[in-house]
C-alpha cells in the first residue's frame, strides 16, 4: 500500500460522492473549489481538510442537527464552509484564526459560498479568543456549542480542548485534526512540539471523566493521519 493508492481511492470515492453534483446546486460546490483557489492565489498553505473530510464533518454536523459550532483554525474558510453548510438558517459558526491575512481570504470564501450571515471569524490568538467566548457564555450573552472543530496550532491542543470542553453542551462533539501525523505520536521523547502537544492533548482527555473520546486513523490525499473524536457526557 502507498501513498499514491491512497491519493488514488480518496480521488475515487471523492469524484464519486462529493464533487459530483447531487442536489443541481453547482453555486454551492463551486465555491468550495473557488475557496481553494483563492486560498492558493493568497500563498496560503495548501492544509486545509480534504473534500471527504470536509464532507464527514459536514455530515456529522447534520448528524447531531448542529445549530452552534466553534471552529479553531480557519485557514481559507474550506472546512468552514463545510460545517457552516449543515447549519440551519439561525445557525451559527464562530471561527477563530490568528492571521488576519488568513481571516480576510476566509471572510471572501465564506461571503462567496452565500453564508456570511452565519459564519463569524474571530481574528486573534486562540488562548484570547476562546477566554473572551467563555467569558460570552456565563455572562449568559451566548449559547454553548454542539460541535468543536480544533484544527489550529497543535502545541495548545490541550487547552483548545480544554476550553471545547467548557464552551459545548452536554451531548456535543469535539473534534481535533491531525492527531497521528504519519505516526509520529507514538514517539514519546519526539522533540516535535506538535508531537508533545498531540500527546498532551491525548492525556489531557484520558484523564478527563467528562467525555468519551476515540481516535480514528486516516489516508488520503492528506497522507497518514487521524482525528480524534469525544462526546461530551451529561454531567
Ligand atoms: N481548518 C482549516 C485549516 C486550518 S490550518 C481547513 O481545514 O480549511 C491552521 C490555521 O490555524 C492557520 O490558518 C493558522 O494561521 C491558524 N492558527 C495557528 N495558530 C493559531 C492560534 N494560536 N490561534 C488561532 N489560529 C491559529
Ligand atoms: C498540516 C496539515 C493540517 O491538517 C494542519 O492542520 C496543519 C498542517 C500539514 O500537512 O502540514
Ligand atoms: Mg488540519
Amino acid at each position: 500500500m502507498s501513498q499514491r493508492q491512497w491519493i488514488a481511492v480518496d480521488e475515487y470515492f471523492t469524484g464519486a460522492l462529493i464533487d459530483t453534483d447531487t442536489d443541481g446546486d453547482t453555486d454551492t460546490d463551486n465555491a468550495l473549489h473557488a475557496a481553494l483557489a483563492a486560498s492558493d492565489a493568497a500563498g496560503l498553505p495548501a492544509i486545509a481538510v480534504s473534500p471527504a473530510q470536509g464532507k464527514l464533518l459536514n455530515l456529522l454536523a447534520s448528524l447531531i442537527n448542529a445549530r452552534h459550532i466553534l471552529e479553531i483554525g480557519t485557514l481559507a474558510g474550506y472546512s468552514a464552509i463545510w460545517l457552516a453548510r449543515a447549519l440551519p438558517p439561525d445557525g451559527r459558526l464562530i471561527t477563530l484564526e490568528s492571521e488576519s491575512r488568513h481571516a480576510e481570504v476566509a471572510r471572501t470564501n465564506i461571503a462567496k459560498a452565500g453564508l456570511a450571515d452565519l459564519v463569524e471569524v474571530r481574528v486573534g490568538p486562540a488562548l484570547d479568543t476562546l477566554p473572551q467566548l467563555e467569558q460570552e457564555r456565563s455572562s449568559g450573552q451566548a449559547q454553548p456549542f454542539d460541535l468543536v472543530f480544533i484544527d489550529a496550532d497543535k502545541e495548545h491542543n490541550a487547552d483548545y480542548f480544554a476550553a471545547g470542553v467548557r464552551l459545548t453542551r452536554p451531548g456535543g462533539l469535539i473534534i481535533v485534526d491531525n492527531v497521528v501525523r504519519g505516526g509520529a505520536v507514538l514517539d514519546a521523547g519526539s522533540d516535535n512540539s506538535t508531537v508533545q502537544g498531540t500527546r498532551r492533548l491525548i492525556d489531557t482527555i484520558s484523564a478527563d471523566p467528562s467525555v468519551s473520546a476515540t481516535a480514528i486513523q486516516t489516508v488520503g490525499v492528506k497522507g497518514y493521519d487521524g482525528f480524534v473524536m469525544a462526546l461530551v457526557k451529561a454531567p
